[in-house]
């Protein structure tokens, strides 16, 4: 005869009674739950998967890395310590390399009542369904709410998701020359680019006002050419001037620029370095004069704007310049360099002996086809070496060089006329992609916080189109991606950064990601509200209203 065992029937119907109720709760929650980047296909199934102390984590030994990443992640904000498991077992997070996934950035996120199953064709994939995953699990976990109640389980919404990127290149770029942030914030607007799947650093490591990476080979780059006397205070054109005469500076040492590297590359983000020259190079001026035209004297730059003094285009530079860039080079395993380009002034050219003589012997036009014949000799050197160049869109002047990838900032015409040549082009024009402009009327108006000018509201950032017009489909293929700059001339420390970074930043990572027909503002706004909820977690001192100077909407 069957024992009638109350208890065990109990417990059975307390548990359905909970899951149905667990997932009542979630299917409310899954409305509110969004990607961003908005994903190519996503469908919500109306379930929940649990993690709880016994779920696992299954993966190849190629996904090792990125299993860590996640498992680490759950580890840090709640009690679930997933052991790895060799089976496909209900229960389990499980990484599948799937080489039918071109695009290795690509992967399919599965979460299904009793597993969750990643699948990518590379561990880049899977890191980005990581992410995406993230953003599908409670905002109290970010929040630490899970770490004190230590039994918590962690409920997820039933979805399917497809997704790869619309562009390879998704960049920021984070000027260190006018103002120094230190390695642990560098870290950590890493840790954001890559939540938003953006893939490369562009680290802008020299300027007039600062040298700020440690080169053995010319040790008063750092010793003279990272500190200044003194900084403007207000806008350059202000007058009467104002000056702070406190010695301002610091560098980054070769290790922590490894460990930069290597934290970024654990987030599959490249750094891609980025040496001025011929302009912006007064710091470096300062250390060895005997590098520009006059011999100086020179100054590590204490005031904004573009600066005359530029490299002298004789032999000693060139032989400065490839010390510089081996020791780069050794540091730094992207294959592209970025060598500046922008805004260099011609008039001591015009007056230099020497730069004339190289006019003439080269049979060059003008100092544009001179710094062209500097640019192409730069070029030349790293192509030895297999690294590839950027440069800002003024190297087009006076010919581009062979190889290089011209990155557009003054409006689009450079990256038209690149791609028209069968160059790579990177989209950063300044009127959708500058962030330091003001983000807020409001801001602007009040002139607070202190920026460069302009405006520029999320909403135009998330308007922007990376492929101009006038180009073919067959020449667009030239658009590699897009970034965002923040030049620092009036961001002094890293709550600034933060606060011009997000969330126009996240808009960018959208245009550069997400599909152009699936691409939807307000929708955008809506998804944007739980991951801002994240950033609050994180300690991010994002901007939280819109154009207009109102709240950002609630979640729907
Ligand atoms: C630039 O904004 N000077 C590239
Ligand atoms: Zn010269």
């Amino acid at each position: 005869m069957r024992i009638f065992r109350p208890t065990t029937r109990f417990c059975l119907l307390m548990t359905l009674v909970l899951l149905y109720s667990a997932c009542g709760k979630e299917k409310r929650n899954v409305e509110k739950v969004g990607i961003i980047p908005q994903p190519v296909e996503m469908e919500f199934k109306n379930d929940v998967f649990v993690m709880d102390e016994d779920t696992k984590i299954s993966y190849p030994e190629s996904f090792a890395r990125v299993a860590g990443f996640f498992s680490d992640y759950v580890a840090n904000l709640s009690a679930i310590r997933m052991e790895k498991t060799p089976e496909d077992a209900k229960n389990t997070i499980v990484f599948k390399e799937d080489s039918s996934i071109d695009n290795e950035e690509g992967y399919k996120l599965s979460v299904q009542p009793k597993k969750i199953i990643i699948s990518a064709s590379s561990p880049k994939g899977a890191f980005y369904a990581v992410q995406s995953l993230r953003q599908l699990m409670p905002v109290a976990l970010e929040e630490g709410n899970y770490k004190e109640d230590g039994d918590k389980e962690i409920s997820i919404p039933t979805v399917e998701v497809y997704d790869e990127p619309r562009f390879a290149y998704r960049g920021q770029m984070l000027d260190v020359g006018r103002h120094f942030f230190p390695v642990e914030f560098i870290k950590k607007y890493i840790d954001l680019m890559s939540m938003f799947k953006f893939n490369k650093f562009h680290w802008h490591l020299t300027e007039d006002q600062g040298w700020r990476i440690e080169i053995k080979k010319y040790p008063k780059l750092t010793e003279v050419g990272a500190y200044r006397d003194s900084t403007i205070i207000g806008h350059y054109y202000d007058e009467p001037r104002e000056w702070d005469t406190r010695k301002y500076g610091g560098f980054y040492t070769q290790e922590e620029v490894k460990e930069v590297v290597k934290y970024a590359q654990e987030r599959y983000v490249t750094v891609i370095p980025e040496i001025e020259m011929p302009g912006h190079s007064e710091a470096a001026l300062a250390s060895y004069p005997e590098l520009g035209c006059t011999g100086g004297p020179y100054q590590v730059q204490g005031i904004w704007g573009i600066h005359s003094n530029i490299y002298c285009t004789k032999e000693e530079t060139f032989t400065f310049l490839e010390g510089v860039l081996d020791e780069v080079m050794a540091l730094f395993p992207s294959k592209y360099i970025h060598i500046g380009g922008d805004e260099a002034p011609k008039d001591k050219w015009e007056q230099c002996d020497v730069c004339q003589a190289l006019i003439r012997s080269e049979g060059l036009a003008d100092e544009h086809e001179l710094q062209s014949y500097f640019i192409q000799r730069i070029e030349k050197y790293l192509n030895s070496k297999g690294r590839e160049i950027i440069g800002w869109d003024e190297i087009l002047e006076g010919g581009l060089a062979p190889n290089a990838t011209v990155m557009s900032w003054r409006g689009t015409e450079g990256a038209v006329e690149a791609a028209k040549q069968h160059h790579d082009v990177i989209m950063t024009p300044t009127a959708y992609c500058y962030l330091d402009y003001y983000q807020y009327k409001e801001d602007k108006e009040k002139k607070e916080p202190l920026a460069i000018g302009g405006y520029l509201p999320m909403k135009k950032v998330y308007s922007f189109e990376p492929i101009p017009e006038e180009l073919t489909a067959e020449e667009a293929k030239y658009v590699l991606g897009s970034q965002v700059n923040l030049w620092t001339e009036y961001i002094d420390s890293p709550e600034k950064v933060e606060y011009m970074e997000y969330p126009r930043a996240i808009a960018m990572g959208e245009v550069a990601w997400s599909a152009k027909e699936r691409k939807d503002f307000d929708d955008f706004l809506y998804r944007l509200e739980p991951v801002l909820r994240r950033l609050d977690a994180m300690g991010v001192n994002y901007g939280d209203k819109n154009e207009d100077g109102e709240p950002l909407p609630e979640a729907k």
